[in-house]
């Protein structure tokens, strides 16, 4: 069975994307569908290669039982749109730049990750690099919640996947 591929997408590649792999990375795990559905990270900018996440975003998403420490940053490329079914932006600058990039016949899903939150108060989740630990906090919440709906929204697309989750741990 081919798996779905998921690739998170910010500026820098050090906050809001891999908290959102790890978020999603967790809640694959705890179905037992890691085998069905891949998710990884990268940046638009190139600033950070080869970095592991800022140490506030692990802090703040290791409280929440989610382990970044093992992601390291990485650069968005034209390959990437061959390799995924999912590109997922955390804010509108980062969908123009992966715009830019996407190559025609593009046939997966390029777009907003929040798009997938149920509850929509925001549709970007907010670069919480300049500011405090409240905007790593407001990260965390923003991707648990839209995490939640894009697994629906895989499952609902791929009931021989759907079939062979176990029940959440
Ligand atoms: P991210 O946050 O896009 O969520 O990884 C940022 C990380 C680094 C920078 C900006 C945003 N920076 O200017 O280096």
């Amino acid at each position: 069975m081919k798996p779905t591929q998921v690739l998170m997408v910010c500026l820098g590649n050090i906050c809001r994307s891999p908290t959102a792999q790890g978020i999603f990375e967790d809640r694959v795990r705890c179905l037992g569908l890691s085998q069905f559905i891949l998710v990884d990270s990268a940046g638009t900018s190139g600033w950070h290669i080869g970095s592991p996440p800022d140490s506030r975003s692990c802090k703040a998403a290791l409280r929440r039982g989610y382990d970044l420490s093992q992601q390291r940053g990485r650069q968005v490329s034209v390959q990437d749109f061959h390799d995924f079914d999912y590109v997922l932006a955390m804010d509108g600058q980062n969908l123009q730049a992966l715009k830019a990039l996407c190559p025609e016949g593009f046939a997966g899903h390029l777009g907003l990750f929040l798009e997938f939150s149920r509850k929509q108060t925001y549709l970007e989740v907010p670069d919480p690099y300049h500011g405090g630990s409240d905007g790593f906090e407001l990260v965390l919440d923003l991707i648990e919640e839209a995490a939640d709906g894009l697994l629906a929204d895989i499952l609902a697309k791929r009931p021989e996947v759907h079939a062979q989750a176990g029940p959440a741990i």
